[in-house]
């Protein structure tokens, strides 16, 4: 079983100033519900229980909003508003919330190591609630990450092929491919200038064994002082097998505000005049 999902959350999200002065970026809604309420969501599906979320300064909100808030729940309990709240007090109730803090944005590589106290000595997830994804026929991504983990026993990176001018804009892997979706990697690079090695771009979901850990401790510091998991993950797959899983469902990079905006325009035309009217049977509920 994996139980634990780590959530790196303490960057500062200066492509969203000034709104991210005082509000996390992974707070930003789309349409009313927070990026990390989806990415939570996902997690709880594949059977992650544990939240495990690294913070930092400015991030209390995150907090708040993963805790009861008794005094509005009582100023609508009489009202049909209160439906609003079911899906985040589902989560409160189902899961359960760790947190600490990144003193220093050191990168995500060191982001992740920060998690290591809440994590321990067993394989984790990893979620960028920034990057949002929507599974096909209704499987989360994380979910089919999960399977796969049960089946091979070790780390999963899910990548998506992106044209070859972003390549630049990722890390990038290459490898083996080993069935239809699945490669076994050989070569990772973080943001290839040029020759990158494919176009398969790494995107925000990992399944990491612990060892990933003593891998991150081995890593250099980029030229801006950053560690990367890319580059620990690059020392891992030098001496383990690590795969990569081709998403093929829909993502939107929610750190760029022109994808926020597109995120926000096709969760409004796919689901919430749906949710409005019946949330119930709403395959994504974005309101609650
Ligand atoms: P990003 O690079 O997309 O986030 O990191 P950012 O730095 O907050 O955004 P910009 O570029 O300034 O707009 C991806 C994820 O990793 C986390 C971020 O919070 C985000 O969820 N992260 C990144 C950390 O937790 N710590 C870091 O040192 C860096």
């Amino acid at each position: 079983m994996i139980r634990k999902c780590l959530f790196p959350a303490a960057g500062y999200g200066t492509r969203f100033l000034p709104a991210t002065k005082s509000i996390p970026k992974e707070m930003l809604p789309i349409i009313s519900k927070p990026l990390m309420q989806y990415g939570v969501e996902e997690a709880l599906e594949a059977g992650m229980t544990d939240i495990c979320i690294v913070t930092g300064r400015g991030k209390r909100a995150i907090e708040d909003h993963f805790d009861n808030n008794y005094e509005l729940e009582h100023q609508i309990k009489l009202s049909e508003k209160k439906i609003k709240l079911n899906g985040i007090n589902k989560l409160i109730d189902d899961c359960k919330f760790s947190y600490t803090r990144q003193k220093e944005m050191k990168g995500l590589g060191h982001a992740v190591s920060t998690g290591a106290t809440l994590v321990g000595n067993e394989a984790f997830g990893v979620i960028l609630s920034d990057d949002l994804c929507i599974g096909g026929n209704g499987v989360s991504l994380m979910s089919t990450m999960v399977e796969l983990y049960h089946e091979h026993q070790c780390s999963i990176i899910a990548v998506m092929e992106v044209p070859d001018h972003q390549t630049q804009n990722y890390g990038i892997v290459s490898g083996e491919y080993i069935s239809n979706d699945l490669v076994k990697i050989s070569s990772m690079v973080e943001k290839p200038t040029r020759n990158p090695p494919s176009n398969l771009a790494i995107i925000g979901r990992y399944i990491l064994t612990p060892d990933i850990f003593d891998y991150i401790s081995q890593t250099m510091p980029d030229r801006n002082g950053e560690i990367q998991l890319t580059d620990s993950l690059m020392i891992q797959a030098r001496e383990k097998t690590i795969l990569a899983y081709k998403f093929h469902g829909v993502r939107f990079d929610c750190g760029r505000v022109d994808e926020y905006i597109k995120a926000n325009n096709f969760f409004y035309e796919h689901y919430y005049r749906e949710c409005k009217s019946n949330c119930a049977s709403a395959s994504v509920n974005i309101v609650g």
